[in-house]
């Protein structure tokens, strides 16, 4: 295979550009296959950068059209153009003015990248590299300029245009059918926070008033006739800009933000100055057609692309490398914001799921990476779960190590030093060592070093000395490219727990006052004096650090934090902790005896009898056993994921019989009765009710169904309807295909719903969902042109259903293969994200390793694949130098 080393970009490269721009002033005439965009640029040369350099503009399948330097008509030998860049060897050595005309097709572009159609309306993206396919520029995040952005359109084809910044003027185009407006934005940015939107969109808005008193008309834009799906979105917003004054003391910046939602996405949204656009399925909202966990995915998307306007515009990223300072920073902003409008313990549940469902995936496989990785070969890649959630998790326990007032501290400071550059890790790290004195160097190897770190906790406890001992050991495995691990520093929240639930008296100095003790070395130990009777440790309360534990507590220890545990995530993650064992010994053959298993059902029962209903979101959490893939990963090597899917069935089948009596109380009891509302409380009940359904059909088939047909029948909303669904999905033969055609019936006309019906196909853990997964590719509603339902029914197949992704007979891969071949000639980042599923293959057992191998390799070994695909694809096969 060839790797093209070329083609690698190193952090130890950077060199700051040898030009800047100051202004930007872009003319763009929308047309949907020729957009005429003219640019005139500000250029100087940067007194950092080398004198006497060439002039290098980056584009990308760019059609030039003409090229004046000051008011010069350069002639064709004084520059070097191809669609891939422009250069001038000799330019000025002094400012100059440099206009640029290209001719672009948005129609064509299917890479939704640059300017693209979505739904008949023009939009943009220009995260990470896509400006350059809308002119030649210096398309990169260290430098900044001020942009004025001339938008024209037909009035028909385009009524509404929209553009970052404060709109300065519009009118119409004398003679004709076109019309135009002018976009100013007063803060220099880096050219992929640049956009534009042109097309025949729906408004909502209203006023909001910052903490100092100006005005900002905020509005989101949808397609015209569903305004009412958007209040959700617009009502969001208003929070989170509320919650950014008040938490972080960040105030909005210009006289309007505006949302668009655009069905064909590549991603979730995108920050660009005062024009985020989204992804419809984050915006659109009606209690018909959107689940409790899309409203709180919009909640926090919305807060997410906001808070950005400070974490990751104002201060931006000085290269790609830094991509984590905002974005894992700014996801640690989205969490906090949801933590405190909803419940902060389940919240922090869901996160650390997501985490190591995704993250700590990514970091045991051949895509594993440092959160600042050092090299690339293609940026698109690296928006991944490390860079995100993990880096959100250094941010987190930086607050924790440090403490919440020094962390806003650092934060202010931060803001206040970087405010309108483009920043560090470095620069971000420094200020929270500013405020605090400390030396956070060996902290920082957060950012350098791959691999989920492992903590192996062993308690001593000396009855005579009334001393309890707690040894701790780090480790971490290597990763590619990283063979030898030095030891973290890990914040570990603890304390100690009677078994009787009877509080403990202990001392011990080297927890401090918020009860954390920090790990620093390859192994410590605790001494903890005055304790009278021998204590359960409750270690890493609120998941304090994104590592995985080992515990030397027996399952009766761990149901005895489940029941009383001070802290809400411990409790959860003792009764996880158990269920796994079980699932992984089930699995492995490795059988748990009844009384075992009994035991975990009893003390569900025992926990839901006491307290599910004080607060039903959590009793939820509680009763939703670690996932296939959560079992896969546990086990790691030569997994058999038919027989994690049997021990899952069998323990839940179990435990929906033991519990049947309070599952069916709770179904019963916690029925809809007012009407819908999305606040958490309510979305908690109804997390509860249809938890208990799913257990109680996974142990009385007869019931669950008559229970999911009645709930399916008579559900007034969509979290409702798609719960009784799931579980009628369950059923083979006549019951599920029944609901499968009733459902598609009512939704027909609903991408974003039908995006759910694909899911539940794809995901039917039985042979064959591959051939339905084949024809529901002809579905009408399908089209391998739509991320969303390409994700949907594809990407679902190929993540979520375990058993049948990874068949025996490679037919799952297979298919993957095929999918990710045709997707690329199309979109080749969708292409490569599908890709990522292939990251577990090297867990899977020897024939399912074969097959997976041989299947990679026929994508490698084509022919012009997209930097993307080829990107992931070799690092997925590459072999581990490291181990
Ligand atoms: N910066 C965006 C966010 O996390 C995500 C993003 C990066 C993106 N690249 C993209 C979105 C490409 C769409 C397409 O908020
Ligand atoms: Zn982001």
């Amino acid at each position: 295979m060839r790797t093209d080393t070329a083609q690698i970009v190193r952090l130890e490269d950077y060199r700051p550009s040898d030009f800047l721009i100051d202004k930007v002033e872009l003319d763009v005439r929308l047309d949907a296959t020729a957009t005429r965009v003219t640019a005139t640029l500000s250029l100087r040369p940067n007194p950092e950068g080398r004198s006497d350099a060439p002039l290098s503009l980056d584009g990308d399948e760019l059609n030039l059209k003409s090229v004046t330097l000051d008011g010069r008509s350069l002639p064709a030998e004084e520059f070097e153009a191809s669609p891939q860049s422009l250069v001038i060897a000799q330019p000025p050595q002094h400012p100059f003015t440099l206009t640029v005309e290209t001719e672009i097709n948005p129609t064509a572009n299917t890479k939704l990248m640059g300017v693209y159609r979505s739904g008949g309306n023009y939009c943009t993206q220009c995260e990470a590299e896509g400006f350059r396919r809308i002119t030649y520029f210096l398309d990169r995040p260290d430098v900044l300029a001020v942009y004025t952005t001339r938008i024209e359109a037909d009035l028909d084809e385009a009524p509404v245009l929209l553009g970052n910044g404060n709109r300065v003027e519009s009118g119409s185009v004398e003679g004709t059918n076109r019309h135009y407006a002018v976009w100013h934005d007063p803060h220099p940015k880096p050219s992929y926070l640049f956009a534009l939107v042109g097309g025949k969109l729906g408004r909502v808005g209203k006023s909001f008033t910052t903490m100092s008193g100006r005005n900002v008309e905020i509005a989101v834009y949808v397609e015209p006739g569903k305004e009412n799906r958007a209040d959700y979105a617009l009502d969001a917003l208003e929070r989170s800009m509320r919650w950014d004054e008040q938490v972080f003391g960040r105030e909005y910046d210009l006289d309007v933000f505006n949302i668009v939602a655009v069905s064909d996405f590549n991603m979730g949204a995108m920050e660009n100055k005062g024009l985020n656009i989204f992804n419809d399925k984050y915006v659109l909202a009606s209690p018909e057609t959107a689940t409790d966990m899309d409203y709180a995915h919009i909640e926090a998307i919305i807060a997410h692309e906001y808070f950005h306007n400070w974490s990751g515009n104002r201060v931006t990223c000085r290269d790609w490398f830094q991509l984590c300072l905002k974005e894992g920073l700014t996801v640690f902003r989205d969490q906090e914001f949801s933590s405190d409008e909803r419940s902060r313990p389940v919240d922090r549940i869901a996160e650390v799921k997501t985490l190591r469902a995704r993250q700590f995936l990514e970091d045991s496989g051949p895509l594993a990476h440092p959160v600042r990785p050092s090299q690339y070969r293609e940026i698109n890649n690296f928006y991944t779960a490390t860079v995100y959630e993990k880096g959100a998790e250094i941010v987190r326990m930086l607050k924790t190590i440090i403490g919440a007032e020094d962390f806003r501290r650092g934060m202010d400071l931060y803001f206040e030093r970087c405010d309108g550059t483009a920043a560090t890790v470095e620069d971000f790290l420094k200020a929270f060592a500013d405020v605090t004195g400390r030396d956070l160097s060996h902290f920082s190897r957060w950012y350098e070093q791959a691999g989920t770190p492992r903590v192996t906790v062993k308690g001593h406890y000396d009855q005579s000395a009334r001393i309890y001992r707690l040894d701790f050991t780090q480790s971490t495995q290597p990763t590619p490219g990283q063979a030898t691990k030095e030891p973290m520093v890990i914040p570990i929240a603890l304390g100690l727990v009677a078994r009787d639930g009877s509080t403990i008296e202990a001392t011990c100095e080297r927890i401090d006052a918020r009860g954390v003790f920090i790990l620093d070395k390859a192994s410590d130990s605790l001494i903890f004096t005055g304790v009278a009777s021998p204590p359960v440790p409750s270690l890493l309360r609120g998941f304090s650090a994104p590592v995985k534990a080992s515990l030397d507590l027996s399952n009766g220890d761990l149901l005895a934090l489940l029941q009383y545990d001070s802290d809400a995530f411990n409790r959860w993650q003792a009764a996880q902790t158990v269920a796994m064992r079980l699932l992984v010994g089930a699995s492995t053959g490795a059988a748990p005896s009844e009384e075992e298993i009994d035991a975990l059902s009893s003390a569900l029962h025992a926990f839901m009898e006491q307290s599910a209903l004080q607060d039903p979101a959590f009793a939820a959490l509680v009763l939703s056993l670690p996932s296939e893939a959560d079992v896969a990963q546990e086990i790691g090597a030569n997994v058999d994921p038919d027989a994690i899917h049997r021990a899952r069935k069998e323990l839940r089948r179990r435990i929906g019989e033991v519990c049947s009596d309070l599952l069916q109380h709770f179904h019963r009891s916690l029925a809809e009765t007012g009407s819908y509302s999305p606040d958490a409380a309510s979305a908690g009940r109804r997390a509860l009710r249809n938890a208990s359904l799913d257990l109680l059909a996974a142990a009385n088939r007869d019931l669950g169904e008559r229970l999911a047909r009645e709930q399916f029948d008579s559900a007034s909303n969509m979290t409702d309807r798609l719960a009784s669904l799931n579980v009628l999905m369950t059923l083979s033969g006549e019951a599920r295909e029944t609901a499968i055609a009733r459902f598609e019936d009512l939704y027909r006309h609903e991408p974003l719903v039908l995006d759910k019906w694909f899911t539940l196909q794809a995901t039917i853990p039985e042979d064959g969902a591959l051939d339905r997964v084949r024809r529901l590719m002809e579905h009408p509603a399908f089209s391998m042109g739509n991320p969303n339902r390409v994700r949907s029914l594809v990407g679902s197949f190929a993540m979520l259903n375990q058993v049948q992704f990874n068949r025996a007979d490679g037919a799952g891969y297979d298919f993957l293969a095929s999918i990710v071949l045709a997707v690329d000639a199309i979109n080749p980042q969708l292409a490569a994200r599908l890709l990522t599923a292939f990251s577990t293959w090297r867990m899977m057992n020897e024939t399912r390793r074969s097959h997976a191998k041989k299947a990679l390799l026929s994508v490698a070994e084509k022919p012009n694949l997209s930097r993307d695909v080829s990107d992931i694809v070799s690092r997925a096969l590459e072999e581990n130098k490291a181990s």
